[in-house]
This record gives structure tokens, sequence and C-alpha cells, in this order.
């Protein structure tokens, strides 16, 4: 496990499974259903109803309220950002009669939601500059202003589904998914501006230039390898265009993921449907069929899902259509 407190204030350590109150589950069934969830979450310490560890801050959440397209994790407050300081057990209960392959699968959805204050890691972190990397970008961020804060959560998320996706990225991906954004925290830390761009396309791309320009000093003053700054700001500045270039791939889906598994009903609020359908569709146009796949495991705000899966929903935005290929000029014999 690594030494992160303080890089998130509630670190969740621990995912529980619990039958409802009066029930029990079949505990051969539960541990079949747990092995993949374990596999998916090594870093996590996944279980079945059983003795109470100490020193972890129980966080109950009931898969009748998950399934409810009413309730909002954005108002689970002890899973935030601003949530108190300490260690934290997620506590998924099922409801009477659920089976535990059903409830399992929704302990899936939660964790994903919540996995930006969960940590998974690989031995990227034996290099000194790279938790150096963690803290100067943790330090970039004014956690006093709700954007900023919102903008910390994706970064930390889009890093873990980066890690999720490909458990071996190397280095700049990483560091990639994490600072992909930081232009935002210059434009966008009090107010967004992105729906005013008159090309969304182009101010996406000039979002994505500037920021590998403010990441460049701050990766040199961690230490980092030179080489693996030179990769992460290239990553960054391709962030926002899909390409041959499997990491850029890696960091498109995680990047897009991410926009669904945990920002899309905040962006909903805050912009309203117009806007988040122009995202919706630059999302979606970014990400790889297998990234794509994922979203089905994912649980979405309900307008965004009746987005996602309308017939129409992969088609390139309307900006990113190539013009079509000039005819060649008629034969005039
Ligand atoms: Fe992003």
């Amino acid at each position: 496990m690594i030494a992160v407190p303080g890089l998130v204030p509630a670190f969740v350590e621990r995912l529980e499974i619990h039958p409802a109150p009066g029930h029990e589950f079949d505990r051969y069934e539960l541990e079949r259903a747990l092995a993949p969830l374990r596999h998916e979450f090594p870093a996590l310490i996944v279980a079945g109803p059983g003795p109470a560890p100490t020193g972890l801050r129980d966080v109950e959440v009931r898969t009748a309220d998950w399934r409810d397209p009413e309730f909002d994790p954005d108002g689970v407050r002890e899973l935030s950002l601003y949530a108190e300081p300490g260690r934290v057990a997620i506590v998924v209960v099922a409801e009477p009669g659920e089976r535990p392959v059903e409830a399992v699968r929704i302990a899936q959805e939660v964790i994903t939601r919540w996995q930006h204050l969960a940590c998974r890691a690989n031995g990227c972190w034996v290099n000194p500059w790279f938790e150096e990397a963690l803290w100067a970008h943790r330090e970039l961020h004014d956690m006093s202003k709700p954007l900023v804060v919102a903008d910390y959560a994706h970064a930390l998320d889009t890093w873990q589904w980066v890690l999720r996706l490909d458990p071996e990225a190397n280095a700049a991906l990483q560091l990639a998914a994490l600072y992909h954004d930081v232009e935002r925290l210059m434009s966008e830390a009090d107010e967004r501006v992105e729906h005013r761009a008159d090309h969304y396309a182009r101010y996406k791309n000039a979002h994505a230039e500037k920021g590998s320009r403010a990441a460049a000093p701050v990766l040199r003053r961690c230490g980092v390898d030179p080489l693996v700054v030179e990769r992460t700001c290239d990553l960054i500045r391709r962030h926002e265009r899909p390409g041959p270039d499997r990491d850029l791939c890696l960091l498109a889906d995680a990047d897009a993921l991410s926009f669904f598994s945990l920002n899309a009903g905040g962006f909903v609020r805050y912009y309203g449907m117009e806007h988040a359908r122009r995202k919706i569709a630059h999302a979606l146009y970014r990400m790889t069929p297998r990234g794509r796949q994922r979203l089905d495991r994912v649980r979405q705000h309900p307008s965004v899902r009746d987005i996602v899966y309308a017939p129409v929903s992969h088609d390139p935005p309307p900006s990113q259509v190539p013009r079509p290929a000039p005819r060649p000029p008629r034969d005039r014999a």
C-alpha cells in the first residue's frame, strides 16, 4: 500500500458487501462473486460480512439507493474531497433477498465512483520523483475553490482509470493522466468558459497545448527524468485528439471514463443538457471500442445514459467530421 495520506482526506482502504439486515448470503456464492472484484481492485481489501477492522470509518451505501435514478453520489460528503480526514470502509448493503452476484455488481459500480479516494499503483513509485510529482500536482490545487476540487478529483480518477486499464502503465502515461487538465487551473478555476467556445474541438486542442506547457516546468522541478517529462507533455498536448498511439488511446479512454463515472452529473448540473450533449459526443468520439465497453459497468446520470445509448451517439461531433476529399477534376476528353 502506498503512503498517500494527505493526497485525499478520506482514504478508502476497504470495500465490504453485506446482506440486508436479518438476511444472510450464501458464502460460497459470495466468494465466487467477489473473486473478479478482488482481481480488478488488487490494492483494496474486498470482503463480505465479518469482524469489523479497527480504525476505519464505515460509510454505508444501500444497493436500493444506488439503483434509484434520483440518488446522487455527489451528495455523499463522507466520500468526497470535503470529508473528514481518516481511513474509510465502504459498506454496500444489499436489499432483502438480493443475490450476492447482484450486490457485488452494484459494489463494483460503487467503488468505481469513488476509486479516486483509493489508490492503486505499480513499480513507477520506485522513482522518488514520481511521488514528488504527485505532491506537486496536489499543491497546484487551491482546494477552497469548488471547481478546482472537482478538477482534482477528476485528475486522480483519470490516473486510477489508466492504472485500471493498464496495470503496467508507464510513468509518463500516469503523470499525463494526473496533469492532463492543469490548464483549467489557470483558465477555469472560478468559472467554466468552455461552453462559450465558438469551435469546441479547436478550444479543446488549445487547452491541451497550454496544459502541456504548464506541466513541463512543474515536472522538471520535481526532478522527473527528462525523457519522461518530454513524453508526458507530448501526451498532454495530444490528449484531446485520438490517434494511433497506444498510450494516447489509454489516456483518452481513462479521461472519458472518468467523465462518465465521476463528473457527468456535476457537468449536467453546471452546464445544462445542451452543452452536455456536445461534451458527451466529444468524449465518445475519443474513446476506443474497448473503452466504450467499460461504460456498461459504470453508473451513469440518467439523462447522460439516454444520450450515450442513443443510436447516433457514437457519431463524431460535427466539428470533428473530416471534410470530404476533393473530387478529381472531370475528364475533359
Ligand atoms: Fe480531463
